[in-house]
C-alpha cells in the first residue's frame, strides 16, 4: 500500500490545491490530505470547516481521505503510515521555503521523503491568501476556488464582519 500525505492549511481549499490532490492521488494507493490545526494562526475557517470543505470537493476521488492534524507534518505522515509528503510548487518564490521544510523534515525523519508536484500553469499565481484578499473586496473568486466553496467564503466573511 503506497500512501502519501498532503499537509497544508487549506484556508480555504483552492483549485490549485485540488489540482495537486487529483494529480498526486493518481500516483499513490491512498492520499491523506492533512489539514493543519494551527493554534498560532487565526484562520478564516475552523479546522472542522476546512476538513468539511475538502471532503466535499474531493468526494469523487475514491482514494483520498481528509484528516485534521496538529504538530509536525512528518509525525503526522508517520502516524498515517505514509512514505511521502506531497507539496505543490508554484513558482521560484515557493522554492526556498519548501526546500527548507523538506530538508528539515528529512533530518527529523529520513524515512519520509517529500515529493513536489509543479502546479498546473493556470493555477501558478493562486493562493488561499489571494482568494481571501479578493473576496474581502467583494471580487469574483469563482475562477480560484471550487464552486461549492465560493458562497461559503463570502458567508464566512460576512459572519466575521458582523461579529466585530
Ligand atoms: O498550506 P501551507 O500553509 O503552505 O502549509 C504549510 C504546512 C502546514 C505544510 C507547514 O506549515 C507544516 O508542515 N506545519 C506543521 C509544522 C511542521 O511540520 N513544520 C515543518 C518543520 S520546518
Amino acid at each position: 500500500m503506497r500512501r502519501a500525505v498532503y499537509p497544508g492549511s487549506f484556508d480555504p481549499v483552492t483549485l490549485g490545491h485540488l489540482d495537486i490532490i487529483r494529480r498526486s492521488s493518481d500516483l499513490v494507493d491512498e492520499l491523506i490530505v492533512g489539514v493543519l490545526n494551527n493554534s498560532a494562526k487565526t484562520p478564516l475557517f475552523s479546522v472542522e470547516e476546512r476538513v468539511k470543505l475538502l471532503m466535499d470537493v474531493t468526494k469523487d476521488i475514491s482514494n483520498v481521505r481528509i484528516q485534521a492534524f496538529s504538530g509536525l507534518s512528518v509525525n503526522f505522515a508517520k502516524e498515517m503510515g505514509a512514505e511521502f509528503i506531497v507539496r505543490g510548487l508554484r513558482a521560484i518564490t515557493d522554492f526556498e521555503y519548501e526546500l527548507q521544510m523538506a530538508q528539515t523534515n528529512r533530518i527529523m525523519n529520513p524515512e519520509i521523503d517529500t515529493v513536489f508536484l509543479t502546479t498546473s500553469l493556470e493555477y501558478a499565481y493562486l493562493s488561499s491568501t489571494t482568494v481571501k484578499e479578493v473576496a474581502s473586496y467583494g471580487g469574483d473568486i469563482s475562477k480560484f476556488v471550487p464552486a461549492t466553496v465560493v458562497d461559503q467564503v463570502f458567508h464566512k466573511m460576512a459572519e466575521k464582519k458582523n461579529k466585530k
